[in-house]
């Protein structure tokens, strides 16, 4: 496909796709015919439940299937075409079916490189976008989702379905009107047994995969795969993934930041852990694992009178590891994915999509809630009213929820290479400002490594740097070098604009 100028693009698409402009400047596109017509990006695993869910909902036809991958894009279409009655045009470039007015909206689960290029050119030609977490890559793709879908007037959904969650929303509202009192700290959680994806290779790029689509925005210096199974595992692998901080973290710290009513970056974060455990897990103390990504981390993000932390952990995790949070989130009895609010009355756990529940201080229950609810009906409802305020997870809070991974990779990137005993990262901890006792939860986290027969001494954990931020510039006022890795160098025809060349 030849190289399009965006800008050309974009006043083609608009022009193509019907959108209309009305005196706010708001548009709305017109579809062919009564149903909103979507054009699904990205259908592996998580693709799938899009095309479910647009399958599911009367309002919308799925026009298109894009994959780089043949055989994972057709076997959609096969499926789609027996439920819907109509099969889908299967394409592997997204640009195509940007270029086609019938498109309303575009829904993408692609990895997570691709997010942001895809919403911004989605948005551009004029479609309204669903996004799966985390949004963006990097912090300014964040910026770049928020001014496309304000200077188009499109919907921007983030893919974080708690969002529209009766059990969430109203534990929320009960923590907002005072229910366990004052809450300046939450802790988010991701226990997630994740075993080493193997060997660091050289591995054949599957034959059915367009390897530069597929790549995108992500720098590559040779055209080679590193890891054995090419789908799924670049979560681990920073070029394209986020590690766990930015798969799982993206739902936990948006529900923790949610509760605690915080609409803005923090002003300061630091982050420890590493890639451990694996040498153990093969027998083999040279072992490489193919992910460069934490298994293991610890980040703590200050918002001057609030705090959140947000642990993960790829290891077995076993009860003795949690003595001091067993009480409320007892990872022996299946909590390992959650969020702790901490109030001056009491507590109150997120355990799942659909349960949250509420305690005293004495550890007593005090109420329960139950209850889902449909994010993706949410984008729709709003692609139709085209009543911004009632979509429940804008690009500005999907930015600020993903910028917290990447703020807590950057820190650990950094660190990366200050490795450190337990003794010397209690010592930094110590006069790190945090609303948690940092003591403690290092000591749980070392003790969880202990507990997985990690010897710290042959592998010790890495220690980031404390980083000052500047929410609003959205740079590291003290580390230049930090503030580089709030964008990217990106591939010739795949750079997400900034946010002021939208
Ligand atoms: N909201 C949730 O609960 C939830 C759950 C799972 C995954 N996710 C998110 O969904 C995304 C996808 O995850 P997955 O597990 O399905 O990954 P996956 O690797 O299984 O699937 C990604 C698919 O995208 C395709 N793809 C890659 N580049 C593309 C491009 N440029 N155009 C079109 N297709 C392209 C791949 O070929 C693959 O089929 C991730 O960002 C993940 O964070 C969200």
């Amino acid at each position: 496909m030849p190289r399009i100028d965006r800008r050309t693009f974009v006043g083609q698409s608009l022009a193509a796709a019907g959108v209309m402009t009305f005196g706010t400047g708001a548009t709305r596109p017109i579809a062919s015919n009564d149903k909103i017509g979507v054009s699904v990006v990205g259908a592996g695993g998580r693709g799938g439940s899009h095309i479910n869910a647009w399958l599911k909902d009367s309002r919308t036809e799925i026009l298109y299937v894009v994959d780089v991958d043949e055989n994972a894009g057709n076997r959609r279409c096969d499926m789609i075409a027996g439920e819907q009655g109509k099969r889908p045009t299967f394409v592997t470039d997204m640009r195509r079916t940007f270029d086609d007015k019938s498109v309303n909206a575009v829904s993408t689960a692609t990895p997570n490189h691709w997010h942001a290029l895809c919403g911004v050119w989605a948005m551009q030609a004029g479609k309204d976008a669903y996004i799966e977490k985390p949004i963006c890559h990097n912090i300014a793709e964040g910026s770049a989702l928020i001014a496309a879908s304000k200077k188009y007037q499109r919907v921007c959904q983030t893919g974080t379905q708690c969002r529209s969650s009766s059990a969430i929303q109203n534990a929320v509202k009960f923590m907002s009107e005072g229910g366990i009192g004052d809450v300046k700290f939450a802790r988010g959680l991701c226990y997630k047994r994740r075993k080493s994806i193997g060997s660091l290779g050289d591995y054949p790029i599957p034959g059915e995969v367009d390897f530069n689509l597929w790549s995108g925005p992500a720098q590559y210096s040779d055209p080679r795969n590193t890891r054995g199974r090419f789908h799924y595992d670049w979560h681990w692998q920073r070029r394209y993934g986020n590690g766990d901080s930015g798969n799982q973290g993206p739902h936990q710290t948006d529900i923790a930041r949610w509760g605690l009513g915080i609409d803005s970056h923090p002003v300061s974060v630091v982050s420890y852990g590493g890639r451990i455990g694996y040498q153990a897990e093969r027998k083999d103390p040279n072992y490489v694992d193919a992910g460069d990504t934490a298994n293991t981390q610890v980040s703590i993000y200050d918002y001057g009178d609030k705090c959140i932390v947000f642990e993960t952990r790829g290891l077995e995790v076993k009860a003795s590891a949690d003595d001091e949070l067993n009480r409320l989130f007892d990872s022996s009895k299946g909590n390992k994915i959650g969020v702790v609010f901490y109030g001056s009355d009491g507590f109150l756990v997120q355990r799942s999509y659909t349960h949250c529940e509420a305690f005293d201080k004495n550890f007593q229950p005090i109420k329960t809630f139950k209850g889902s609810g449909n994010h993706f009906g949410n984008f729709l409802d709003v692609c139709e009213s085209r009543k911004m305020d009632d979509l429940n997870a804008d690009a500005r809070e999907g930015h600020l929820s993903a910028g917290l991974s990447h703020l807590g990779n950057i820190s650990y990137y950094l660190g990366e290479d200050n490795k450190v005993s337990a003794e010397q990262a209690a010592e930094t901890l110590k006069d790190i400002k945090s609303l948690d006792d940092n003591g403690k939860t290092l000591g749980r986290t070392i003790r969880h490594l202990e507990d997985n027969n990690v010897d710290l001494s042959k592998y010790p954990i890495s220690m980031g740097p404390h980083l000052k931020f500047d929410p609003n510039k959205e740079i590291f006022p003290d580390s230049p070098t930090a503030t580089e890795m709030v964008t990217r160098n990106y591939r010739e025809g795949f750079a997400c604009p900034k946010a002021a060349d939208v």
